[in-house]
């Protein structure tokens, strides 16, 4: 049964896709099957993966308002293991069009039900919004993995999608855990960098990944090949420190399941 991750700030430009198809990347290298799905009309994790965009082909556009099965949406990647639900702007209207339908924020929850025996783990990247996309990923998920750029204004907005997260539970009784809030694009040679990310820890405590994503210009040139770091530069920090995120969220897995077993 796949685990389901959000990947939300409605903030952009803090590493939710690069998060998104690193992430992915890096846990199908452990032998995972692993669906990322393209939220976004931007379109950046399906670019980043090379798959081409505006072709004929149905998108997750098609899946979520026209009822096309997300199984003849999702194409492989480059990457073994990785399967990608693409987007492109045609998801703009999806939002518009979803408007109407008393169950318009369970459309993505339903449309994955039936592939949840064919993945492991199945990665949501969301759009900068708190919209109607990003509620569906958040009431189809488990838990969201929050990015934030070690910046001044990085808890600018922070409460809204905390409250957001408190409300998907309660409105839509649904159990969405916070996975962990990731801090991202750091650069330890600024006091800046160190001392946002220490307020950071202070303020999450134990809710923050000890896994922190260094600013690093391989990661920001990978997408423009269409790769994962992984696979542009494989010993690259920026791929050590996604390959370490993966192996932190499945421990953290492992420990919870444990955890869970001894109770039962
Ligand atoms: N760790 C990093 N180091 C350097 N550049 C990064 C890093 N993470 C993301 N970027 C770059 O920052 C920009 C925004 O990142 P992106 O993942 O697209 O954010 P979002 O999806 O939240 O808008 C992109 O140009 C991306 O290549
Ligand atoms: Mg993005």
């Amino acid at each position: 049964m796949a685990k389901i991750i959000a990947i939300s700030n409605q903030k952009g430009g803090v590493g939710k896709t690069t998060t998104a198809i690193n992430l992915a990347a890096s846990l199908a290298a452990n032998d995972l099957r692993v669906l990322l799905i393209d939220c976004d009309p931007q379109g950046n994790s399906t670019t980043g993966l090379g798959i081409e965009k505006g072709t004929e082909k149905p998108t997750f556009y098609e899946a979520l308002i026209h009822q096309v099965p997300l199984s003849e949406v999702i194409v492989k990647t480059d990457c073994e293991g990785l399967s990608l639900a693409p987007a492109d702007k045609n998801l703009v209207a999806a939002n518009l069009e979803l408007v109407q339908d008393p169950r318009r924020e369970y459309r993505l929850m339903n449309a994955l039900a039936p592939l949840k025996d064919r993945f492991d783990y199945i990665l949501i990247d969301c759009p900068p919004a708190l919209d109607l996309l990003t509620l569906n990923a958040l009431v189809a998920a488990d838990s969201v993995l929050v990015p934030i750029q070690c910046e001044f204004f990085a808890l600018e907005g922070i409460s809204q999608l905390i409250d957001t997260i408190d409300k998907i539970r309660e409105a839509f009784a649904r159990p969405l855990k916070l996975e962990g809030i990731l801090l991202t694009m750091y650069d330890d040679r600024t006091n800046l960098a160190r001392q946002v990310a220490d307020d950071l820890k202070e303020f999450f405590e134990n809710e923050v990944f000890t896994t922190v994503i260094p600013r690093s210009i391989r990661l920001a040139e990978a997408p423009s090949y269409g790769k994962p770091i992984l696979m542009y530069d494989p010993r690259s920090k920026g791929a050590e420190s996604y390959i370490r995120l993966a192996k932190e969220i499945l421990e953290n897995e492992q420990r919870n399941r444990q955890a869970t077993q001894s109770v039962g």
